[in-house]
């Protein structure tokens, strides 16, 4: 009998393919279909920082933590969202009442702050997990690199030590250190960090904080695809979905950080099919997230996928996903260069 079931963060997930934070996972309705459609787990549509903030009753010490994000604040407090805080705490019960796969929560940070007590709010309302979407855009040209990794950890941090749910970190793949971001956020860590933790540190003694790793990692998140309209000379979106193609780098950070990182891996962008799942698994991830082939082709992909990997296991004699798992990652390679390499050297001489 082949077997499908994994463990992500510590939960127990009867199939490797997760639906992606998206409109698809945005109402209790959403989320049935999504389990009826053979998920293992679903992330909800993410809440935005700025509406949990915009929610909360500082509003003019909030404004002031918000500089730089005021066109953002201005929108939310004069029109609000489709979903705002108190619906997602009902989105949250309401789906654990609706289905028996891990529902897990998703925020949308962009600075860290206060708004981070709310994570136990998600915690209460029976979320099983939570995932971070930190995306951070690096244009101000006074930011030290640096700066940027510690907000990202900061942010991380200030969750975690809210909640005993685990919690992951999805990320874009821009970054220039990635593989000492990732030991940085992954490894559990006995002192406080050396970067200022905000308000954690004002209101908590710091040696009362567990400063835990993160319990997951999603590589990576797809980011709004900006376009020019050359007729009508103007910014435009760029096409929203992504494609296979795209799976390329996902693969390569998977395979390379596969038994280093801390956490489970969790491959995102680009996974279209079965073969791509299997793929990712080969690379070493413990689950897949897909959310444009469900677009694309509607939640019965979920099925097909499922189907293209247990034909692919039963061919190969393999019955658990643990039989293949990280098979072709860096670390059990007897040829870990082959990972790194980067140029295109050799391979195209005679070609171009
Ligand atoms: C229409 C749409 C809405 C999305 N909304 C969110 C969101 O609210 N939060 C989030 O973390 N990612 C969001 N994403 C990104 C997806 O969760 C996913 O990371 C990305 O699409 C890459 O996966 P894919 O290649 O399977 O599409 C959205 C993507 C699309 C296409």
């Amino acid at each position: 009998m082949t077997d499908l079931s994994t463990t992500y963060m510590g939960l127990k997930l009867k199939s490797p393919i997760i639906v992606a934070s998206s409109s698809l996972t945005g109402s209790i309705d959403k989320v049935r279909k999504c389990a009826e459609a053979g998920a293992g787990a679903v992330v909800l549509k993410s809440l935005f920082e700025e509406q949990i903030a915009a929610e909360t009753a500082e509003m003019s010490k909030q404004a002031e933590e918000y500089q730089g994000y005021s066109e953002a604040y201005d929108y939310l407090q004069g029109y609000g969202m489709e979903l705002g805080p108190r619906q997602y705490l009902e989105l949250i019960s309401g789906a654990k009442k609706a289905v028996d796969i891990p529902i897990i929560a998703s925020l949308n940070c962009a600075a860290g702050g206060h708004w981070a007590e709310y994570a136990v709010k998600l915690e209460r309302a029976g979320a099983d997990g939570i995932e971070l979407n930190i995306s951070l855009m690096p244009t101000h040209s006074g930011q030290e690199g640096q700066e940027i990794i510690d907000s990202y950890l900061r942010i991380f941090h200030e969750v975690k030590a809210q909640v005993s749910i685990p919690v992951a970190v999805k990320v874009g793949p821009y970054f220039t250190s990635f593989a000492n971001f990732v030991d940085r956020l992954t490894h559990d860590r006995n002192e406080a960090p050396a970067y200022s933790v905000g308000w954690l540190g004002k209101d908590k003694d710091l040696g009362e904080i567990t400063w835990d790793g993160a319990d997951g990692l999603v590589l990576f998140n797809r980011f709004y695809k900006l376009d020019i309209d050359i007729d009508n000379k103007k910014l435009i979106h760029g096409h929203p979905y992504s494609s296979s193609e795209e799976l390329s780098y996902t693969l390569r950070w998977i395979s390379l950080l596969a038994g280093k990182a801390g956490c489970n891996l969790v491959a995102n962008t680009g996974i279209h099919d079965g073969h791509d799942a299997i793929k990712a698994l080969l690379a070493g991830a413990t689950a897949v997230q897909v959310c444009s082939t469900l677009f694309l082709n509607g939640l019965e992909s979920i099925r097909a996928m499922e189907k293209q990997i247990v034909e692919w296991m039963e061919k190969n004699g393999y019955t658990s996903l643990s039989d293949f798992r990280g098979l072709l990652s860096q670390i059990r390679s007897e040829h870990p260069e082959d990972y790194e390499r980067w140029q295109y050297v050799k391979l195209f001489v005679g070609m171009e």
